[in-house]
């Protein structure tokens, strides 16, 4: 991303008022399966909710990268700081099905989790559902310290390195 490998073409950049419109249309693209797997909710227009997530976005509390291929949005992570415990963050991410099982998410895993840590984030949760096979398996991948199930839905915690000084 950025011209670097793997995804030289696109570019990743932190969302900007811009990018409002098209993240929006990028979930409201995205299968019924996709949305739910999302937000755990049956969702047929995830239009308001995504932007008043989206409206919160300051670059320091609840961030939020978008991936676009030339002027559209193809993947966006979502990182927001726990307030109880402001070095721990919550992540989530949703990649378009055109873009999907091609390696994207695992990048755009990786991106998020450096742009938490340059924020002074130590430990990032992610959660997702356990019937949720690409996620699960991408989530397994990057070796999480703790898992916590709860239903059909599991919450991974990774520690972050400390960004070098
Ligand atoms: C979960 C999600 C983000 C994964 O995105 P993705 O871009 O498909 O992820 P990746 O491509 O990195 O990994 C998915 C699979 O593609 C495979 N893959 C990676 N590069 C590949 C390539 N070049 N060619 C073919 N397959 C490839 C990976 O090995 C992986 O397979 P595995 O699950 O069998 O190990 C995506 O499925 C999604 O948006 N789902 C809906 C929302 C969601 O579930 N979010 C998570 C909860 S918040």
């Amino acid at each position: 991303m950025n011209g670097r490998e793997p995804f030289p073409e696109l570019t990743l950049r932190p969302f900007g008022h811009a990018d409002l419109e098209g993240t929006v249309a990028t979930f409201k693209r995205l299968s019924r399966q996709s949305l739910y797997r999302r937000f755990f909710t049956l969702m047929p227009d995830p239009s308001p909710f995504v932007a008043r997530h989206l409206e919160r976005v300051d670059h320091r509390d609840h961030q939020a990268l978008v991936v676009l291929d030339r002027h559209q949005v193809v993947a966006v992570a979502q990182w927001d700081r726990v307030p109880q415990s402001p070095e721990h963050a919550e992540l989530a991410m949703v990649v378009d099905e055109a873009w999907q099982h091609r390696g994207l998410g695992t990048a755009l895993a990786r991106a998020a989790a450096g742009d938490a840590r340059r924020h002074g984030v130590t430990a990032l949760t992610a959660s997702v559902l356990a019937e949720n096979r690409p996620a699960m398996r991408l989530v397994l991948r990057h070796h999480p310290t703790t898992a916590e199930a709860d239903g059909g839905q599991r919450t991974y915690r990774f520690a972050l390195d400390k960004p070098a000084a």
